[in-house]
């Protein structure tokens, strides 16, 4: 059996203050009326037997009603507590059979081009079916740091980088031999249980634990807070001698950052004004002056004003707030 897993536990910190808490970025309408999440398992359907959302509990039924008008199978993981990807993904592999499949992606991608996506997330499954874990790469066109990088021949992976900082991006830019993890993976159920206990036994037995004391696929959360947070780019990616990797040839935004979302924002016909400065999320009439590059967010009860280039940065200020989360 094929699942799409939909990891949509994240809380998009680094689009504060669009996204929120309560209001996470995969749930905002921003696309001609749909989230990126219901666009995600629409996108997914027709290529699988079964959607698997992977979510906190704060959105479970969010994501249930959401889900209402696609017609497949689906099964929801309910997180009271984030323990990050290697764990989420972890359940997802716990839930089913070993010898499943398994299709990851992110809730918050904006993906273009159906007919190269679907040949190869089948090229994906084919590798998966022989054991290996299978990766989504894509050419990079700046030293962003926000990523992971693959270094490639053909279809083996060389190694893996998560989040270099610029130099290092900007290095592995210039060898050209690089693509940019999309964040997305394909695997059997069973190969990635087997490489999360071969690089992180800890986060494996926890989860296990935790799985074992879960019911009705509610996480038990007393157990949950001890699984050692951490995405499964450091915990599997990066060590796994099984990894693959398949070219993307459809086009694909990560919408994490106000960077991206800038750019495609921009080239979708979201005014800028002759300095390259943005604002989102008002129509208020705004100028600019002596400033370039920025971007203006303003939201109800709060505004975020940035330097386009520190977009991951916003996750710090994220991270220092109480109220306004
Ligand atoms: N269920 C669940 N639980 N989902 C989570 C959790 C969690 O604790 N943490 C994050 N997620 C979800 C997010 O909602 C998102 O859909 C996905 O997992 C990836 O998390 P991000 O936080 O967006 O990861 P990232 O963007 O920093 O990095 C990943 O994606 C990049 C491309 O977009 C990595 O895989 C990078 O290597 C990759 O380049
Ligand atoms: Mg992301």
């Amino acid at each position: 059996k094929i699942y799409n897993v939909i990891l949509s536990g994240g809380v998009g910190s680094r689009l504060w203050p669009l996204s929120r808490k309560q209001h996470p970025k995969q749930f905002l309408k921003l696309f001609s009326g749909k989230s990126l999440f219901e666009l995600t398992a629409e996108r997914n359907v027709g290529l699988v037997d079964e959607l698997m959302v992977v979510g906190n509990h704060d959105h479970i039924e969010w994501s249930k009603d959401i889900l209402k008008g696609i017609n497949a199978p689906k099964q929801f993981i309910t997180e009271t507590v984030a323990r990050n990807t290697a764990a989420a993904i972890a359940f997802a592999a716990l839930a089913v059979d070993k010898e499943d499949i398994l299709l990851i992606t992110p809730s918050d991608h904006q993906i273009q081009d159906d007919e190269n996506y679907e040949k190869a997330i089948r090229e994906s499954i084919d590798l998966a079916k022989q054991g290996f874990l299978v990766t989504f790469g894509v050419i990079p066109s700046k030293p962003e740091t926000g990523y992971g990088y693959i270094e490639y021949e053909g279809k083996n992976v060389l190694s893996f980088r998560e989040k270099p900082n610029t130099e290092t991006a900007q290095e592995f830019l210039e060898r050209g031999t690089f693509l940019w993890n999309s964040g997305m993976f394909c695997c059997k159920a069973g190969s990635l249980l087997e490489e999360l206990k071969n690089y992180q036994q800890e986060i494996y037995e926890r989860c296990t634990e935790v799985w074992e004391l879960s019911k009705g696929n509610i996480l038990n959360a007393e157990a949950s807070s001890r699984i050692p947070s951490l995405s499964i780019d450091y915990a599997v990616m990066e060590r796994s001698r099984k990894i693959k990797v398949i070219p993307a040839y459809f086009r694909w935004n990560d919408l994490g950052s106000f960077e991206s979302l800038y750019d495609y924002l921009r080239s979708n016909g979201h005014p800028v004004d002759e300095n390259g400065n943005m604002v989102i999320g008002t129509d208020i009439f705004t100028a600019f002056v002596g400033m370039k590059n920025c971007i203006f967010v303003f939201t109800t009860d709060a505004v975020l004003i940035l330097q386009k280039e520190k977009s991951q940065e916003v996750k710090k200020v994220y991270a220092k707030l109480d109220k306004y989360k």
